[in-house]
């Protein structure tokens, strides 16, 4: 599975040939990006909405009791918020390591936050791969990330950073927001969420 899902990126050679890419990370990647890059700047892309449906056994959970982490998934209209970071193509082969768990790229169209845009590339995680959880109410998602953890560290750690993160770009994500007050809520029950 994690073999498969590396061979399928690497076979992925739309942007063969190109010595520079851009890439949108919409989880851990707006927050912690321990590669190098050539340029990185806030970026959205339409017709995504980050949800907390992909399982995390490997990271931030554990085979027994996986955690969530995000992945997007298609809804009209809707702007999933993020970062974008150019990088060079070897860069890849350490992302498609470090994601191995069922991301596979993707190409899309990035948009700037001054209206420019281009093409370029980004990880999901669709149905189809095994880790896949699907929804679940928030408060459910909550309780679960509040359980997890993983040789990454707790699951909560990657939910309350990714949501630090997206208030620094000044951007909102109700979906992320609410999982956050849950997850408050649970680790203080009888405050105001
Ligand atoms: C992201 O932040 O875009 C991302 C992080 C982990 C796996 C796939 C994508």
């Amino acid at each position: 599975m994690d073999a498969a899902t590396i061979a399928i990126n690497q076979r992925m050679n739309k942007f063969d040939g190109h010595a520079q890419v851009w890439l949108f990370g919409y989880g851990s990647l707006i927050y912690k990006a321990d590669f190098p890059y050539i340029a990185r700047r806030p970026a959205s892309i339409t017709g995504w909405t980050r949800r907390f449906w992909q399982g995390s056994h490997d990271h931030r959970g554990t085979p027994m009791a996986p955690g969530r982490v995000a992945t997007i998934v298609p809804q009209a209209g809707a702007i999933c918020d993020g970062m974008a970071y150019l990088i060079t193509p070897e860069v890849f082969a350490h992302l498609d390591h470090r994601e191995k768990n069922g991301y596979l790229r993707l190409s899309t169209v990035i948009s700037f936050d001054d209206g420019s845009s281009t093409e370029g590339l980004v990880y999901i995680a669709n149905e189809e791969n095994a880790a896949f959880l699907g929804a679940a109410s928030e408060l459910d998602i909550a309780r679960q990330i509040a359980r997890a953890a993983g040789p990454s560290g707790p699951n909560s750690e990657y939910l309350l950073h990714l949501a630090h993160a997206l208030r620094e770009l000044g951007k909102t994500d109700p979906h992320v927001f609410a999982i956050e007050r849950h997850l408050a809520q649970l680790s203080h029950p009888g405050t105001a969420g």
